[in-house]
């Protein structure tokens, strides 16, 4: 009996320093670089217009689906944090923090499987960190307040 209580601590012990240790090995060159390549960057690479670019002219290059450029760190920034805050969250949420409760436009590209977008966007949420999958933008907008500097001090999204 008592070898057996043991056990089961000392397992659900392991398990959770398991689950903490992968929580804190996401990186962005082990982990969401390899998904960006795989999933996004037919629309999103090299070729695709840089995020001010892409300001510049939305309509012309949403015809040529192509979105702002996520080849980089720097660049998949530049849609997380700033000047487009929180669009990368808005986009490839599953509806679970969306105001409208609908998925995100980019959702579906997370992978082929429920399981797969489920399991991307978990490895995803911990590496942006913990209480920092927010959607607001750098402004108001409506009743959705922008981003606070409480908020973006939570943003991990290691190197
Ligand atoms: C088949 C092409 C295609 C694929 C694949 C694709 N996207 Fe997009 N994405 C677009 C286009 C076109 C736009 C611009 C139109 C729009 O806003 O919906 C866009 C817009 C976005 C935006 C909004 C950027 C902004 O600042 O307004 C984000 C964020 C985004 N995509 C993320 C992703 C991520 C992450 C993936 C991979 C998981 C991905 N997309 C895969 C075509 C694609």
């Amino acid at each position: 009996m008592h070898i057996k209580t043991t056990l089961t601590v000392s397992g659900l012990t392991l398990v959770l320093l398991l689950g903490a240790g992968v929580a804190n090995a996401q990186t962005y060159r082990s982990h969401v670089q390899p998904l960006i390549k795989a999933q996004c960057a037919e629309c999103h690479g090299a070729d695709a217009p840089t995020l001010a670019e892409f300001k510049l002219d939305e309509e012309k290059y949403k015809k040529e689906k192509l979105g702002p450029r996520t080849d980089t760190y720097e660049n998949l920034l530049q849609i997380m944090v700033y000047p487009d805050s929180g669009a990368f969250m808005r986009r490839v949420d599953d509806g679970t923090s969306t105001s409208d409760k609908k998925p995100g436009n980019m959702y579906k590209h997370l992978g082929a499987t429920d399981t797969e977008r489920q399991t991307n966007l978990r490895m995803l949420k911990n590496w942006v960190g913990e209480g920092a999958w927010n959607l607001n933008r750098w402004g108001a907008r409506g009743d959705v307040p922008g981003i606070t500097k409480e908020q973006m001090d939570k943003v991990q999204a290691k190197y």
